[in-house]
C-alpha cells in the first residue's frame, strides 16, 4: 500500500513540470462521502490512449465543472431548507472523452472491478483511501493543516465507502458518453441527470429511461434556427450538415420545424467525413451557384471551422450564416476568421445567467483549500506553478494569468450543472418527505434510485436563475431559453454580441437595431433570402426544378382566378361566373347579346328586305293576275296563304337574333315549328292536288272542285293544328329554360335549354313525317302531265327543304351563340326562298310569259 503510494508520488513527480502527463483515469476520485452520494461523470482530461489506458490533456473547463459540481453540494449540504439532516457526498469520476472509460467508470460506482487498481493514492474504495490521498497531497501541498472541509469530513465520517450509496449520478457531459451510461444506468434502474448531453435521441424514454438532463435537446435548436429564419423571412437557405449525431438531430427538427412554419430550405448539403479541401470548395463552388444569402452550418465547431478556412480562401463572402451553439462561440472560429466571411453570424447559445457567486468562488480557490478537486491541484502544478510560483504556493485563481479564460469557460454552464444537482437533491427531498429540520431515516436496506426517478420526473423548484425548473415526461427541461447572439466585425475578428432570445414558447424575440450584417451581402439593410419574388393574385406558383423555394409565375388560364399571393393553383369559376380582366377574382357573368347594329343583323335585315320585296312583288303579280290559268288550275287560296306563310317565315327568321330568354325561346320554338309545319303543310297539300288531279284526269278526267277549293286549305290548318298541340303539351309538361354556355373566347351566351328532348323529337319528328309524305307525293306526282309540271318543282322543293331542315336541325345543337342565330335564321330564309323560287318562280314566269292564258270570270 505505501510502497504502491510511493511509487504514485515518484510517478508524479517525475511527469510533473512536462506538457503531457500520463494519468491512469481510474485512480484519481474526487471524493466527499455523506449520508448519500452523487455520482460525477466529467471529461476532465481530453484523450484517452487505450493501448496503455492513460489518460491526458488536463482541461482545465472540465476541471471547472467538477468544480461547481463541488459547489452545488456544499451550498446544499449548508442550507438547512433541503435534506436538513442529510449530508449529500459526491464521487466524481474522470471520463477522459471516452466512451470506454465512462463505462467502466459508471460500472465503478456499483461493482468493484477495481481490486487490482485499489492500491494506489487516490482510490476511493478501499477504507483509507481518503487519508493515503491526504497524506500523499500532503507531501506536496504545502504542511496539510489547510486541507478542506471535505477531507475533514471524509477522515471525520464514515471512512467506509458504501456503494450503495450512490443515488444518481450526475453526467457524463457529451452525447457519446450518456448515451453508453445512460444505457447501462437504465439497466440498473439509477438516474442519470446530465448536465450538457443535448443528443436528442437521449429523450427516447423507451431506451433511456432514468435518464434526465437540464439542457435542452438538441431538437429545439431546430426549432429556434426556424424561428430565427422565419423572423427575418428567409426562405431559401442551405443547410450543410455533418452527418453525426449532433447534425443529424439538428437538421431533422430544422427540416421538421421549417415545414410547419413554411420556411423553404433550398438545399441541404452534407458535408463529407473528413472533407477535403478540394471538396469544401465544391460545396463552396455549389453554394455561390445556388446564389443563397443565408447558410446554417449543422455541424461541430472543427468542421465549420475547416470549411470557414476554405471559404476564407476562395473569397466567398456575403453570406449570413446561422450558426447552432456547437461552433457560434467558438474561440477558433471567432478569433481566427476573417469578419468578412463570419461578420453578420447569427448564432445561438445556451441561454442561461451568470451565476455571480460561482464565479467568485472559483477565483477565490487555491490548491491548498481544494482538495476536493485533486485534478484542480494536478493542473496547479503542471500549468500554473511554473517559473517564480512555486508549486506549493496558495495562489488564488483570480491571480492565475489565464484566470479570466477559467472564468468565463463557466458562466454559461454551470448553471446547468447547478440544475442536475439540485434536481436530484429536490426529489431526494421529496422522497424523504422532508420537512423544516429533519428527513425520514434512510431505508436500512439498498436506497431505491427507482423510486427516486419517479420523483425526479415530478420535481420542480425555482434554480439559481429564478426560473422555474421541472422536466417533461422525456426527462427535458420544460423551460427552455436559447440566447441569440450576433457576431459583429472587430477589425479583423468578429466578437458576440446578444441581440435577442428564443424561449419555448417558440418566438424570437430580436433587438433588430443592434445587428451588425455582413458587409458583403447584396441587399442593403436586413439581408434578403429568397429565390423568386411574390406571385400577385391572377397568377400561381410553378416550381420548374425540384427546388421549391424558386418557381415562375404563371397568369392563370383564361377561364381561372386566383385571389390570393403564391397560390399553388388557379381556381375554375363557378358555373355562371366568369374571371374579372386581371383574373383575381370570379364575377357572375353577363351574357352577350346579338348586336342589333351589328353585320349579322344589318346583313339578315338586308337580306329580309330583298326576300320580302321579292315575295309582296310575286304576290302583287298573282294578284294582278288573279285570273290566270296557273291560278286557277292551282289553288288561289293556297297560294295567297304560301305567300302569308313565306313572309311569316321571313320575319320568323328574325326572332332569332333576338336577346335570348325564356320567353324568347318559347317564342322561337313556336315561331320555328309553326312556319316549318306550315311551309311543309302547304308544299304536301299542293302535290296531293296535284296527285288527285292527275289520278282523276287518269281515271274520269275529273276532280273535285270541292276538294280544290276547301281541301286544301283545311288539310293545311289540320295539320298546323296538330304542330300548334305538340307544342303547347310540350311546353307545358317540360318548360324551357336558359343556361349559359362560353365561347372560346370566354364570352358567354345564354342558351334554351330543353329539358327533355321528347318534346323536340316528337315536333321534329312530326315535321320530318310530313316531307317524307310530301317528298313520296311529289316524287309520285312528279311525271304527272299536270300543266305547268307542278309536281317536278315542287319535288326539287322538297328536297331542298329536307336537306335545310336536317342540316338546320344538326346545327341547332352544335353551335351557340351568334352561330347558332345565324345559321337558324338563313336556313329559315333559304327555306322560304327555295319554295319560293322552286314552286312560286315558275308560275309567276308563266303568268308573265302567257297572259293571254286568262280565264274569263263567269
Ligand atoms: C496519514 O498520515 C497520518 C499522520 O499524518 C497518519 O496517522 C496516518 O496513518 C497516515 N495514513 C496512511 C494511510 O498512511
Ligand atoms: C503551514 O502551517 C502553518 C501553521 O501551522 C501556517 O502558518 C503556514 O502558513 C502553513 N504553510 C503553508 C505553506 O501553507
Ligand atoms: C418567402 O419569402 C418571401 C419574402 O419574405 C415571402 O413573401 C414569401 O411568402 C416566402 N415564401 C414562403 C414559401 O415562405
Ligand atoms: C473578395 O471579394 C470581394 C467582393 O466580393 C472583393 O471586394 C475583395 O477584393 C475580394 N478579396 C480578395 C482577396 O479577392
Ligand atoms: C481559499 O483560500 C483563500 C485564501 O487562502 C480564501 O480567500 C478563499 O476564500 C478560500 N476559498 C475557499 C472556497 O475556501
Ligand atoms: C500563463 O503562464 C504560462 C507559464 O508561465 C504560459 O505558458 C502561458 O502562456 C501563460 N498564459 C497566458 C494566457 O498568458
Ligand atoms: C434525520 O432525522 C431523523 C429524525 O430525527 C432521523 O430519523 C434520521 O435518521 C436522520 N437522518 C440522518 C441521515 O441523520
Ligand atoms: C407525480 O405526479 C403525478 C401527477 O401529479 C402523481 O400521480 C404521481 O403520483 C407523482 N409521483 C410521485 C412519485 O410523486
Ligand atoms: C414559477 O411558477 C410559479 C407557480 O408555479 C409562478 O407563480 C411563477 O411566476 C413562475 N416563475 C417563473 C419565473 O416562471
Ligand atoms: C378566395 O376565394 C375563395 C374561394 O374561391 C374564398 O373562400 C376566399 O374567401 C377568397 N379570398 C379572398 C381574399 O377573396
Ligand atoms: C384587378 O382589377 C380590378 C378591376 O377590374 C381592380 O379593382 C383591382 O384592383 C385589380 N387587382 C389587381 C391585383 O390588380
Amino acid at each position: 500500500m505505501m510502497i504502491n503510494c510511493f511509487i504514485g508520488i515518484i510517478t508524479f513527480l517525475t511527469t510533473y513540470g512536462s506538457a503531457t502527463i500520463l494519468s491512469d483515469p481510474y485512480t484519481t476520485v474526487g471524493k466527499l462521502n455523506g449520508d448519500l452520494s452523487l455520482g460525477g461523470l466529467v471529461p476532465i482530461h481530453n484523450s484517452y490512449d487505450a493501448a496503455t489506458e492513460k489518460c491526458k490533456n488536463l482541461d482545465i473547463t472540465n476541471i471547472m465543472r467538477v468544480q461547481s459540481m463541488i459547489y452545488a453540494i456544499h451550498s446544499i449540504n449548508q442550507n438547512p431548507a433541503i435534506l436538513p439532516n442529510i449530508t449529500l457526498g459526491y464521487e466524481i469520476r474522470d471520463t477522459c472523452v471516452s466512451r470506454t472509460v465512462a463505462l467502466r467508470q459508471s460500472i465503478n460506482y456499483f461493482y468493484d472491478d477495481r481490486s487490482e487498481r485499489s492500491s494506489n493514492c487516490n482510490t476511493a474504495d478501499t477504507p483509507s483511501s481518503s487519508d493515503s490521498y491526504q497524506n500523499c497531497t500532503s507531501d506536496v501541498c504545502g504542511n496539510g493543516t489547510d486541507s478542506s472541509t471535505e477531507i475533514k469530513t471524509d477522515s471525520q465520517g464514515n471512512n467506509n465507502v458504501n456503494r450503495d450509496k450512490i443515488i444518481s449520478v450526475i453526467g457524463p457531459l457529451y452525447s457519446s458518453e450518456a448515451f453508453i451510461v445512460g444505457t447501462l444506468l437504465s439497466n440498473l434502474h439509477v438516474p442519470v441527470v446530465s448536465p450538457l448531453a443535448t443528443s436528442s435521441l437521449l429523450s427516447d424514454k423507451t431506451e433511456f429511461t432514468t435518464f434526465f438532463r437540464t439542457v435542452p435537446s438538441n431538437s429545439f435548436q431546430g426549432r429556434a434556427v426556424t424561428a430565427v429564419i422565419h423572423y427575418f423571412g428567409w426562405n431559401y437557405t442551405a443547410v450543410l450538415w455533418e452527418d453525426d449525431d449532433y447534425g443529424n438531430s439538428l437538421v431533422e427538427e430544422f427540416q421538421r420545424s421549417a415545414k410547419e412554419k413554411n420556411v423553404c430550405i433550398s438545399k441541404v448539403i452534407l458535408f463529407p467525413k473528413r472533407p477535403t479541401a478540394s471538396q469544401l470548395q465544391s460545396i463552396i463552388k455549389e453554394l455561390r451557384a445556388l446564389k443563397v444569402t443565408v447558410v446554417f452550418i449543422a455541424s461541430n465547431a472543427k468542421m465549420a471551422h475547416e470549411y470557414f478556412i476554405q471559404a476564407t480562401i476562395a473569397n466567398f463572402t456575403g453570406i449570413t450564416y446561422i450558426a447552432p451553439i456547437s461552433w457560434s462561440q467558438s474561440s477558433s472560429i471567432i478569433s481566427e476568421i476573417d469578419s468578412d466571411i463570419i461578420g453578420g453570424t447569427i448564432g445561438l447559445t445556451l441561454g442561461s445567467s451568470k451565476q455571480y457567486q460561482f464565479e467568485s468562488y472559483i477565483k477565490s480557490l487555491t490548491a491548498c483549500n481544494n482538495s476536493g478537486n485533486p485534478w484542480f491541484q494536478t493542473y496547479f502544478r503542471s500549468n500554473v506553478a511554473k517559473g517564480d510560483i512555486p508549486v506549493n504556493a496558495c495562489i488564488p485563481v483570480s491571480a492565475w494569468n489565464d484566470s479570466s479564460k477559467i472564468t468565463n469557460s463557466q458562466t454559461i454552464t454551470s448553471a446547468f450543472i447547478f440544475n442536475a444537482i439540485y434536481a436530484v437533491a429536490h426529489a431526494l427531498h421529496d422522497m424523504l418527505k422532508c420537512n423544516r429540520d429533519h428527513c425520514q431515516s434512510l431505508p436500512e436496506e439498498k436506497f431505491d434510485t427507482k423510486k427516486l426517478v419517479a420523483y425526479l420526473f415530478n420535481v420542480s423548484f425555482v434554480d439559481a436563475s429564478r426560473e422555474n425548473f421541472s422536466f417533461n415526461q422525456n426527462g427535458d427541461p420544460v423551460h427552455i431559453r436559447y440566447n441569440i447572439v450576433n457576431l459583429q466585425p472587430n477589425g479583423k475578428n468578429v466578437v458576440s454580441k446578444t441581440i435577442g432570445a428564443w424561449l419555448t414558447t417558440g418566438q424570437a424575440i430580436i433587438n433588430d437595431s443592434v445587428i451588425v450584417w455582413n458587409k458583403a451581402r447584396l441587399h442593403s439593410g436586413v439581408p434578403i433570402s429568397a429565390c423568386s419574388s411574390d406571385c400577385p393574385p391572377g397568377t400561381y406558383r410553378d416550381s420548374f426544378s425540384n427546388d421549391k423555394c424558386c418557381w415562375k409565375c404563371i397568369s392563370c388560364y383564361i377561364s381561372s382566378i386566383s385571389n390570393r399571393t403564391n397560390a399553388e393553383q388557379c381556381h375554375v369559376c363557378p358555373y355562371g361566373y366568369l374571371p374579372n380582366s386581371n383574373h383575381t377574382s370570379c364575377v357572375k357573368a353577363v351574357p352577350v347579346t346579338i348586336d342589333i347594329g351589328g353585320l349579322l343583323s344589318i346583313t339578315l335585315m338586308v337580306i329580309l328586305a330583298i326576300c320580302g320585296s321579292i315575295v309582296i312583288s310575286f304576290w302583287i303579280i298573282t294578284i294582278l293576275h288573279r285570273h290566270h290559268q296557273v291560278i286557277f288550275s292551282s289553288n288561289s287560296i293556297l297560294i295567297h296563304m304560301s305567300y302569308i306563310v313565306l313572309l311569316y317565315m321571313l320575319a320568323s327568321s328574325y326572332v332569332f337574333l333576338l336577346p335570348r330568354n325564356r320567353q324568347f325561346c318559347m317564342v322561337t320554338i313556336v315561331t320555328y315549328t309553326t312556319s316549318a309545319t306550315l311551309l311543309t303543310a302547304i308544299g304536301l297539300s299542293m302535290t296531293s292536288a296535284v296527285v288527285a288531279l292527275f289520278s282523276e284526269v287518269m281515271a274520269s278526267c275529273r276532280y273535285s272542285e270541292h276538294f280544290k277549293t276547301k281541301g286544301q286549305p283545311l288539310l293545311v290548318i289540320l295539320l298546323l293544328c296538330i304542330q300548334i298541340v305538340i307544342v303547347l303539351l310540350w311546353l307545358i309538361l317540360s318548360p324551357i329554360a336558359t343556361y349559359m354556355r362560353i365561347d372560346f373566347n370566354y364570352k358567354i351566351y345564354e342558351m334554351c335549354h330543353f329539358q327533355s328532348l321528347v318534346g323536340p323529337i316528337v315536333s321534329l319528328s312530326y315535321i320530318g313525317i310530313l316531307n317524307v309524305i310530301y317528298l313520296g307525293l311529289a316524287i309520285k306526282g312528279r311525271h304527272c302531265p299536270d300543266n305547268f309540271a307542278d309536281a317536278k318543282y315542287l319535288c326539287v322543293a322538297c328536297c331542298i327543304n329536307m336537306c335545310i331542315f336536317t342540316f338546320m336541325v344538326l346545327t341547332y345543337f352544335i353551335t351557340f351563340g351568334p352561330w347558332q342565330a345565324g345559321i337558324s335564321s338563313f336556313s329559315l330564309v333559304a327555306c322560304a326562298m327555295s319554295f319560293l323560287l322552286c314552286v312560286m318562280a315558275p308560275k309567276i314566269n308563266i303568268m308573265l310569259s302567257f297572259p293571254q292564258l286568262t280565264i274569263t270570270v263567269k
